[in-house]
């Protein structure tokens, strides 16, 4: 099953899609993990992204949807995969519809996560990483069980995006708003768009995206 998780920063892209793509057992594609990691590699297509990234506007569709493709061949997601930040820009959801088609795959589903503007900033800048399994936690909503101890991994050490002060994140709903909203409407028209409300709490919600995604009470996911 192949799904888009689309939303604004913060809305709960990440944290839910973390979730679905475990019980799917299909890996979760997020362009902006992905990108992170290239920038911390010092790579070619990090060193490209890095000033893009830090200044909250959007790395270009040739760079993302090339890492997309790159990704889409590796065997992990044949079954299926959870993208999370991607497609951005409209010319992105063409390349992903053509790249599924290219290997004889289709989109199912497309959640949107609704969430009221004025609880972003706050989700956003109170965000922190497990630096060793990933795990997003954040100082109200979501704290580790034993404070300093990843609840995943049992790991010490965590860590805050650069990106996450709140000039860049405006920049970023700038960008939501100008290029990544119009997918919207694309995909209702194709008839994939199913909507959640994300201002409720993290549990409330994964229960809206399971029912969206037609999860069983047994766990079993939707075909
Ligand atoms: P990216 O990493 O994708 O950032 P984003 O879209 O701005 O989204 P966030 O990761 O900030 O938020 P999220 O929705 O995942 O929320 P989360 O679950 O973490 O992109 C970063 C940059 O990379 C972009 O600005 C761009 O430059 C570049 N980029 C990436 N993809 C690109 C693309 N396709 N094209 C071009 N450029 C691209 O939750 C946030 C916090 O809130 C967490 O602490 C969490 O615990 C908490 N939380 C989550 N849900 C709830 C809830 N329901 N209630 C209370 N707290 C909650």
């Amino acid at each position: 099953m192949n799904v888009i998780l689309l939303g604004a920063p913060g809305s709960g892209k990440g944290t839910q899609a973390r979730r679905i793509s475990e019980w799917m057992a299909v890996p979760q594609l997020s362009t902006g993990d992905m990108l992170r990691a290239a920038v911390a590699a010092g790579s070619a297509v990090g060193r490209r992204a890095r000033e893009v990234m830090e200044r909250g506007a959007l790395v270009s569709d040739e760079i993302v949807s090339g890492v997309i493709a790159e990704r889409l061949d590796a065997p992990d997601t044949r079954s299926g995969a959870v993208f999370d930040g991607y497609p951005r820009t409209v010319a992105q959801a063409a390349d992903l519809e053509r790249l599924l088609a290219e290997r004889e795959r289709s989109l199912d589903c497309v959640l949107e996560i609704e969430t009221d503007e004025s609880i972003l900033l706050e989700r956003i800048t109170g965000r922190f990483t497990c630096a060793a399994c990933g795990e997003g936690y954040h100082d109200t909503h979501k704290r580790p069980s034993v404070p300093g101890v990843c609840d995943g991994c049992g790991g010490t050490g965590f860590s805050r995006r650069s990106d996450d002060n709140e000039d860049t994140v405006r920049q970023r709903l700038v960008a939501y708003h100008g290029e990544t909203a119009p997918l919207v409407a694309r995909y209702r028209e194709m008839g994939l768009l199913r909507q959640v409300d994300g201002s409720e709490a993290i549990a409330e919600v994964a229960l809206a995206i399971d029912a969206a995604l037609g999860r069983g009470e047994g766990g079993a996911a939707a075909s």
